[in-house]
């Protein structure tokens, strides 16, 4: 037998070609190559609360033998009793914690089940761009067909000032994406990597698009708590009719600050949880006991001072609106033009005025916004991700920008404010 028979036999299957080669994987290796100051990566690098890593040092060192084995594969039952109470506080509705709450690893599986257990060959989902990038891949995984639709900057280019607000859906441009084949449409507020959150006007076209389609709606809501000045996060699920078909996924990492907590859930009506529950069992069946008890610890403290102050939902989400704050202003001193995130980790900014300040010829990747990160990476020490890389249909409407991640620690912000400064004073 020859090395190229194995190669020819044991190939990625199809429905994985084309997710190979991702953006993490190709700036990932540059960030190990050139070291530098990443604006790029969507996690916060100050230290974690006292109060967080205490319940998951006392968890640990818990003797009791039933918090180091497996638990229900479903969900921790503290767990899903501390999201049954949370969550049914915020959308006004019951939540059963045993059929209608699922614990996952992260909302990243989340999705995928969610997708997985809807989308069958030939079916199709509307995802809109730019999105986080694994959603079109999995649909096309299952066989399923994507529907792009674009956000699209409705500000005039000659306005200085823009917010993520004006990014909006084309209303004839929605209506036609719809069609009897369409099983699903995927949102994501406040969105990755733009920051926009539906108002309630809009997602009331959606949610009346998905009923007059009979269409189910995912929504990504990672950000729900990142919610800056007067904005408000309105959940899908609560819109009149819309229960029944929307399945919500969230997950502790954006929310407290502790991605590599890597603990999400899936709430919805029992129909829908329980074909989410089948790709669960599937793959990951289980999701680690000790995290779920000490998650549970922290949501119930969380629980009993959610309307106060002193929420650390409401304490990391002034924090953190305080950094958007700096990075919009250090953006804007330098010639870019931010469009001021309404919530969630980032910021797309144009930096179509910095064009003469950079070499975009040393690069050949026929997307200027790659060219003028990896530009950027290797001339001035800063990495942020090309917009680009967050369209699969529509690249044009963002390749003059980039995202930047402005959850940082002060001594980071200062540093790319240092790096930014002295790169365009060049
Ligand atoms: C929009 C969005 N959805 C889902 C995820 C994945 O979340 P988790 O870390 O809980 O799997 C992320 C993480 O960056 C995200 O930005």
């Amino acid at each position: 037998m020859t090395s190229q028979s194995i190669e020819n036999k044991f190939k990625l299957p199809k429905r994985y070609q084309g997710s190979t080669q991702t953006v993490w994987n190709e700036y990932t290796q540059l960030f190990f190559e050139h070291q530098p100051l990443s604006l790029a990566h969507g996690f916060y690098d100050d230290p974690v609360p006292k109060h967080i890593t205490d319940i998951l040092a006392a968890t640990a060192q818990n003797t009791d033998y039933t918090l180091h084995h497996e638990t229900r594969d479903l969900g921790h039952p503290r767990l899903i009793h501390a999201l049954s109470a949370l969550y049914s506080k915020l959308i006004g509705r019951q939540i059963d914690p045993f059929n209608e709450i699922l614990v996952t690893a992260g909302a990243y599986e989340g999705l995928y089940a969610a997708i997985h257990s809807h989308i069958e060959e030939g079916d199709e989902c509307i995802v809109i761009e730019p999105s986080f990038d694994s959603y079109a891949p999995v649909v096309k995984m299952c066989g399923g067909v994507v529907r792009y639709i674009p956000l699209r900057l409705t500000a005039p280019s000659s306005s200085n000032i823009i917010s993520s607000r004006d990014y909006v859906l084309d209303d004839a441009e929605l209506e036609g994406v719809f069609n009897s084949k369409t099983k699903m449409i995927v949102i994501n507020q406040p969105n990755n990597p733009s920051g926009k959150i539906f108002d309630r006007e809009e997602l009331t076209k959606i949610a009346n698009l998905c009923k007059k389609f009979n269409v189910l709606c995912v929504t990504d809501e990672v950000y729900e708590w990142l919610v800056y000045d007067d904005n408000e996060h309105i959940r899908m699920c609560t819109l009149p009719g819309m229960w029944e078909r929307t399945i919500t996924i969230s997950s502790v990492g954006k929310s407290l600050a502790i991605t590599g907590w890597k603990t999400g859930w899936v709430y919805a009506p029992p129909n829908l949880i329980s074909r989410v529950q089948v790709i669960h069992q599937l793959c990951v069946r289980n999701v680690c006991t000790p995290l779920q008890e000490a998650l549970a610890i922290v949501l119930e403290n969380e629980l009993k001072r959610l309307d106060s102050a002193d929420s650390y939902f409401n304490t990391l989400r002034l924090e953190l609106q305080a950094k958007r704050d700096f990075m919009v202003n250090l953006l804007r001193e330098v010639g870019m033009k931010p469009a001021v995130p309404q919530g969630g980790y980032f910021i797309l900014a144009d930096w179509s005025n910095l064009e003469n300040k950079a070499d975009l010829n040393s690069e050949s990747d026929p997307q200027k916004d790659y060219r003028f990160t990896k530009w950027m990476v290797k001339n001035s020490g800063l990495m942020a991700i090309p917009a680009t890389a967050f369209c699969h249909g529509n690249k044009t409407e963002m390749e003059n920008f980039i995202r930047i991640c402005f959850v940082k620690s002060e001594k980071n912000l200062q540093k790319a404010s240092d790096i930014l400064r002295k790169w365009v004073s060049q």
